[in-house]
């Protein structure tokens, strides 16, 4: 579509979600580990980039902390008194530069596709609508307004609670997607005349519709059949719905693009994630985030990815949780390692079971396979990291860092007290708890010398 500035839009963000019984707004509920609205405002920015609004109000804190970026595009509606008001409450905001046409998005309808919505709002433009929005044809119309037509022509939307068939006739099984382009000039005047005569005790934009309809606008209900992308999520039971049909068509797509997935049913990729060709993955696995995957890389089941990279040829052995790590080219990882924040290995370390890292960095080729934890740590080129070693880098107040030269060698159940240093090629005694630096290529050993004692046989009287 060809985006000038006669196009904003503004997403309603505000409601409580009641339905949803969650504490969470819901449009912060997370489908694939993405809140709901980011999938609409990346379906919306391209359409009329920098002239999205986003309208909040319930738990706004909460909602405007998941999106730094998007400050100052934000509206406030205190207080929830329906759909119609939170199109009053944005146009307060909007008209001091009114667009030409407002694009309104229900925020939970998270599946919605950009190139839906280009082909919709451009058709509106191009028709010169005063009103249009997107109908669907369901077997089951749900708690969704229903459409009224009389001779085909859009009549109104009557929402669900408040139908009634004697009153509206049969049910047509046309549903309102909660998407609309006004055009501002032809509807904004009716915006005072929407009541809230209604079971809800709501105002509804819906009723905007047989407003404009009875003044002969031009209205359309632009019908999309029966696309599931396009329902709207109100419940735990739709959002369960909606976010395995948005897995199976993401995992298709990696599918389709050379990425080898196995037990596919069982696999969860988060929308951003980036694969390329020649990848290999087995489920169940998630993937989550700004994770990237180069080819070569295997990724074993039961593995947990979020903000991850995995570079060329690394492999990930089976149980392995990994966030914000950056894995190196040809790497091995677990089975069963724990990555957190911070953690990096670089080109061909080896990170073995029961390994955990933390802010911290295993060198090209350095292993550290069983039973570590690596916490605020650097380890040098090659240095090996026995079993048990654990980094104290915790004091009760603050954390220190531990520094492992190159070719270092840290023996079996070694404590390394930070701050503390163990030089290129130093060696550490296993059992050891090291509080002092190790100068280099020195053998660095701290504990209880070893004594062997006769036992004593103690007399049966002593017993
Ligand atoms: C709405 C439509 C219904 C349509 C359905 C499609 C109305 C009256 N009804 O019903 O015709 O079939 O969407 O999914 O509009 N919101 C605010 N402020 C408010 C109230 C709601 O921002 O004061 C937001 C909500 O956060 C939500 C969206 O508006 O994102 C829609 O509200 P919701 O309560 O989900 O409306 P539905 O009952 O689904
Ligand atoms: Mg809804």
């Amino acid at each position: 579509m060809d985006c000038d500035k006669s196009l904003s839009a503004v997403v309603f963000a505000a409601g409580k979600g009641t339905r949803m019984h969650s504490p969470l707004p819901k449009v912060l509920q997370p489908l694939l580990e993405e809140p709901m609205l980011r999938y609409v405002l990346s379906a919306a920015d391209p359409l009329c980039p920098g002239r999205v609004h986003t309208l909040i109000g319930h738990r706004a804190d909460l909602v405007r902390g998941a999106f730094p970026e998007r400050e100052g595009l934000f509206i406030a509606q205190d207080e929830q008194l329906g759909t119609g008001h939170a199109l009053a409450t944005a146009w307060g905001s909007l008209r001091g530069n009114p667009p030409e046409y407002l694009l309104v998005i229900n925020g939970d309808t998270p599946l919605l596709e950009e190139k839906t919505l280009a082909a919709f709002a451009g058709k509106s433009i191009r028709e010169r609508r005063d009103l249009s929005f997107i109908s669907l044809t369901l077997r089951d119309t749900g708690d969704f307004g229903l459409v009224l037509r009389r001779d085909g022509r859009v009549q109104g939307i009557v929402e669900a609670g408040d139908f009634n068939e004697r009153i509206h006739g049969p049910k047509n099984g046309e549903i309102n997607a909660g998407i609309y382009c006004l055009r501002t000039a032809a509807v904004v005047p009716l915006l005072p005349l929407i009541g809230n005569d209604n079971t809800k005790g709501e105002f509804y934009i819906t009723d905007l519709v047989a407003l404009a309809a009875a003044r002969g606008l031009s209205v359309e209900a632009c019908n999309l059949g029966d696309d599931p992308r396009l329902s709207g999520i109100n419940t735990p039971a739709e959002l369960s719905r909606s976010e395995e049909y948005l897995r199976a068509l993401i995992v298709e797509r990696h599918l389709g693009n050379g990425v080898l997935i196995r037990a596919p049913q069982s696999v969860r990729i988060g929308p951003a994630v980036c694969i390329e060709a020649g990848a290999d993955i087995t489920g169940p696995c998630e993937i989550y985030g700004r994770s990237r995957i180069g080819a070569g890389v295997r990724i074993a089941s039961h593995c947990r990815l979020q903000d991850t990279a995995m570079e060329q040829d690394a492999d990930m052995r089976s149980f392995c949780h990994a966030e914000q790590a950056v894995i190196g080219r040809g790497c091995i990882v677990g089975p069963y390692a724990r990555l957190r924040p911070g953690s990096v290995l670089e080109e061909g370390a080896h990170m073995g079971n029961f390994v955990e890292m933390k802010k911290a960095r295993l060198g090209k080729g350095a292993k550290a396979n069983h039973l570590s934890y690596l916490g605020d740590a650097e380890v040098g080129e090659g240095a090996n990291i026995g079993a048990g070693t654990i980094t104290c880098n915790y004091d009760g107040a603050n954390k220190h860092r531990t520094r492992i030269g190159a070719g270092a060698f840290i023996g079996s159940n070694t404590a390394l007290v930070a701050p503390v240093d163990i030089g290129n090629g130093a060696v550490v005694g296993a059992g050891s708890v090291i509080t002092r630096a190790v100068p280099a290529d020195s053998l660095g050993v701290s504990r209880a010398r070893q004594r062997s004692l006769p036992l004593r046989i103690m007399p049966a009287s002593e017993k």
